[in-house]
C-alpha cells in the first residue's frame, strides 16, 4: 500500500502538471502565451500524474516520435519529458511509480524505444535508460577562424512563417539518415520557433544548389561587443543545422562564420565527429567547451529493438549469445542470439550478460562491448564474446540525436 497513486491525466489537468514540473526545475509557471504553445504538446494518454489525497505531487509525460536505428529502419519512439516530483514528496518512490506506469504504457502503445535527456546522471539507469549518444558544445573565435574555403552554393535568409515549413520538410528528409535521430512532433517546432517575445525569435537561412534546397541553419545573434576577448562578445548561436550533403554543411557553417560584427560563433548539441576544425584556417579558433551525454535510451521492447537494426556482416563474424536482465520490464529478460542474419530468442546459456540500460548504451554503436567489459559494466562468460559483439554492432558513423526536448 502506498500513500500515492498514479493516474493518466486529462486535458483539464495538463496546465497544473506543467506548472508542477516547471516548479521542480525552479521556474515560475508559464505565462498564458507560453502555455498556449506548450498546451498543444500534451498528447491524450501520454501524461501521468501522481496524486496524494487527490493532490498532484508528481508528473511525467511523453511525445510520440520515431528513432532511426543502424541499418536505416525507423522505430516507434516515446520522447520522455517534463519529469518532476514536488519537493516535499521526493525520495519516497513517486518517480519510481510514475516510471513503472509509463513504461507499461509504452509497451501497450507499441513503442519500441523511449529516450530522454537527464537533468542528473544518477537518476535513470535504474529504470533501464542508458547513455546512447553524446554531443559537444563549441565556441569559435571568429576573428581567428579564417575559413579556408568559400560558399559554393546560395544561402538565403527566409522569413519565419514560410521558413518553418521549409525547414521541417528538410529536417524530415535529412535527419533519419543519421543513427540516433528522432522524429520531431509539431509542438517541438512551434515551441522552438515561435517564442512569445519577438526579440527571441530565431533567424532561418536555407542553402540551395542548382535551385534545390539542401540544408538549413537556424540561429540567433546575441548583441554585445564585437571583440571575443571582451566579457560579453556579440555571439551568433547555431541552434539547428542540417544538410543533405557535405557541400551544403560547409556552406551553412561558412555562412554562420561570415556574419559581420559577430565576435563568437557558438553551438551546443553538435555531433562529436563534426569536422569543424578542418574548415578553419586556424583550427585552434574552435574550442570544444563541453562534451556531454545526450540521448538516454530505453529499449522498451528488446526483441523488437534488436531485430529492427542490422548487424555488420564481416566475413567470419560468429554469432553471440547476449543475456539481458530487465527488472522493470521482465518480459525482456532472456538470451538473444545475434548474428549478421538477424536476432532470435533462445534458451541457450548466454556468453555475456548485461542489464538492459547497458545494452541500450551499446545498441546504437556509441560504445563497444569490449569497453563495457573493461569497465565491468557487463559479465563476460565466454572471453571472446565482447569482441564478437563489437564486430556485429559496429556502425560506420557515431550516433547523434541533435534534438533537445
Ligand atoms: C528527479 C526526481 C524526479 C526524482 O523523484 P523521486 O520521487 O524523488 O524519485 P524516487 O523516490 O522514486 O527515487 C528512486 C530512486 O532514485 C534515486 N534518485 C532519485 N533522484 C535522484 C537524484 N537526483 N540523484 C540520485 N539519485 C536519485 C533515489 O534515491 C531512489 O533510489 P533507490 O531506488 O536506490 O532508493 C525529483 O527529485 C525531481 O523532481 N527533481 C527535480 C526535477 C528534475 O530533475 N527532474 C528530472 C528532469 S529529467
Amino acid at each position: 500500500m502506498t500513500d500515492h497513486d498514479i493516474r493518466v491525466l486529462d486535458d483539464s489537468q495538463y496546465r497544473a502538471a506543467h506548472t508542477l514540473f516547471r516548479g521542480t526545475l525552479h521556474y515560475p509557471p508559464a505565462a498564458d502565451d507560453g502555455w498556449k504553445l506548450a498546451q498543444d504538446s500534451y498528447e491524450p494518454g501520454r501524461a501521468f500524474g501522481a496524486f496524494a489525497d487527490d493532490e498532484l505531487i508528481g508528473t511525467v509525460q511523453a511525445f510520440s516520435s520515431q528513432m532511426a536505428v543502424p541499418g536505416g529502419a525507423v522505430v516507434p519512439h516515446a520522447a520522455v519529458s517534463r519529469v518532476g516530483v514536488r519537493v516535499d514528496w521526493t525520495r519516497r518512490g513517486v518517480l519510481s511509480a510514475l516510471q513503472r506506469a509509463q513504461l507499461r504504457s509504452f509497451v501497450e502503445s507499441g513503442d519500441v524505444v523511449a529516450t530522454l535527456r537527464a537533468s542528473e546522471s544518477l537518476i535513470y539507469g535504474r529504470f533501464g535508460y542508458g547513455v546512447a549518444t553524446r554531443y559537444r558544445t563549441v565556441r569559435i573565435d571568429r576573428s581567428r577562424a579564417k575559413p579556408r574555403t568559400r560558399i559554393t552554393g546560395r544561402v538565403r535568409l527566409v522569413d519565419l512563417e514560410p521558413g518553418e515549413q521549409l525547414v521541417r520538410s528538410l529536417y524530415e528528409q535529412v535527419a533519419p539518415r543519421r543513427v540516433g535521430t528522432i522524429g520531431r512532433w509539431p509542438a517541438w517546432w512551434s515551441m522552438g520557433l515561435h517564442q512569445p517575445s519577438r526579440d527571441e525569435r530565431p533567424k532561418i537561412a536555407v542553402r540551395s544548389s542548382d535551385g534545390e534546397d539542401d540544408g538549413y541553419l537556424i540561429y540567433k545573434v546575441k548583441p554585445g561587443v564585437h571583440d571575443a576577448s571582451e566579457s560579453k562578445p556579440t555571439t551568433l548561436d547555431v541552434i539547428d543545422l542540417w544538410a543533405r550533403t557535405p557541400e551544403a554543411w560547409a556552406d551553412l557553417w561558412l555562412f554562420a562564420l561570415g556574419v559581420d560584427l559577430v565576435a563568437e560563433v557558438t553551438a551546443e548539441g553538435r555531433p562529436v565527429d563534426e569536422p569543424l576544425e578542418w574548415l578553419l584556417g586556424d583550427r585552434r579558433a574552435c574550442k570544444t567547451t563541453a562534451e556531454e551525454d545526450e540521448t538516454w535510451l530505453r529499449l522498451v521492447d528488446v526483441p523488437a529493438a534488436l531485430s529492427a537494426r542490422t548487424y555488420r556482416d564481416r566475413a567470419g563474424t560468429a554469432p553471440v549469445l547476449i543475456g539481458v536482465r530487465d527488472t522493470y520490464l521482465p518480459d525482456n529478460t532472456g538470451t538473444y542470439r545475434v548474428s549478421a542474419d538477424g536476432v532470435s530468442r533462445v534458451t541457450d546459456a548466454p556468453e555475456l550478460v548485461l542489464d538492459v540500460d547497458t545494452l541500450a548504451s551499446a545498441y546504437l554503436g556509441d560504445v563497444s562491448f569490449s569497453t563495457l567489459a573493461a569497465t565491468r559494466r557487463l559479465d563476460v562468460v565466454e572471453p571472446d564474446a565482447p569482441a564478437r559483439a563489437d564486430a556485429l554492432f559496429a556502425v560506420p558513423e557515431i550516433p547523434w540525436c541533435g534534438t533537445f526536448f
